[in-house]
């Protein structure tokens, strides 16, 4: 059994992994490197070493790892889309496989790990609730696209008669079940499961820190504005972009301010929004805008 290499290489995969969760990101590159001289036809191998890679900001070797990963799993969302935010190739939104390969991982640290980043989404769309003087009065039905764990849902409880919540991540929900805030929890992906819905059903919309996994909003925007009632309310954070939208190398969207009117031309009023840093990440602030766009 020791000498099967694709057995040593699982492995040297999992210390890898190992490494990597405890922050080792050197010594996660160096299992890594030696799962792919074991089997290298494990695209898992090659992932985990672009993913080590990155790790330290070395995004030439691990462009080199992704498309050792690619040749041997070209289908593979994680790999094209790691590819495609390292190699300056902006797709409309991350594949399902992504967005579930990372939140599925994250799912039992995430609130750990968001608050060890500062992570401001839920607070920034609280702001602009205060700022709009809503009562706490239970009274109306909202809906969480990208609900994760609950931490955005959270705050908007004292507001709501029900709350609903999307996620493609079913590691998340299972977490988010376990506050007991949610009315319904829907598992799928917030396009497929927005349009299922009958329109006219909400009185508000939150979406913090999902549209950066949603480069191009252009339908969601569509699809929201008909799930909400006349005069609802969409509260929503992006990462500050400059022009139109774009995938950056950290795997996620930003959008401008005017590719975001651009998108609400017709659907939604612009009623506030707030400037701020969503996350503080390897030292450096995250900018971001939270938006109040009311349904016309
Ligand atoms: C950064 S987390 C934010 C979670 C939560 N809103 C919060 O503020 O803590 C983004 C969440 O959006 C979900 N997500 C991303 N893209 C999605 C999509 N297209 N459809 C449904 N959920 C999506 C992810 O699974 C993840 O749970």
């Amino acid at each position: 059994m020791q000498h099967d290499p694709d057995l040593q290489a699982v492995h040297l995969e999992q210390r890898g992994i190992d490494a990597r969760d405890a922050g080792r990101h050197a010594e996660a590159e160096s299992y890594f490197a030696r799962a792919v001289l074991k089997a290298p036809a494990r695209p898992i191998s090659w992932l985990g070493l672009a993913l080590s890679q990155i790790d330290q900001q070395r995004v030439s070797a691990a462009i080199a790892s992704l498309y050792r990963a690619r040749d041997l799993s070209p289908q593979s969302g994680v790999v094209n889309h790691l590819l495609d935010s390292l190699s300056g190739t902006t797709s409309a939104r991350a594949p399902e496989s992504y967005v579930i390969w990372l939140f599925n991982t994250y799912a039992a640290n995430f609130d750990n790990h968001l608050a060890r980043l500062a992570y401001q989404g839920p607070d920034m769309l609280r702001r602009l609730a205060l700022r709009a003087d809503w009562c706490e009065d239970k009274s109306r039905a909202i809906l969480d696209i990208g609900c994760g764990t609950g931490l955005s849902g959270l705050p908007f409880a004292p507001y709501a008669s029900r709350l609903d919540g999307i996620d493609l991540a079913i590691g998340m929900l299972n977490q988010a079940r376990r506050r007991a805030i949610y009315d319904d929890l829907h598992h799928g992906e917030a396009h497929a499961v927005l349009g299922a819905m009958p329109e006219n059903s909400y009185d508000t919309v939150l979406a913090a820190d999902t549209l950066i996994y949603i480069g191009d909003v252009a339908e969601l925007f569509r699809l929201v504005a008909t799930r909400l009632k006349p005069g609802g309310s969409f509260l929503f954070t992006v990462e500050t972009g400059e022009t139109g939208f774009k995938l950056t190398q950290s795997g996620r969207y930003s959008q401008s301010d005017a590719y975001l009117r651009d998108c609400a031309t017709g659907l939604f009023a612009f009623s506030d929004h707030i400037e701020g840093t969503i996350r503080i990440e390897a030292g450096k602030f995250t900018p971001a805008r939270a938006y109040r766009l009311t349904r016309l």
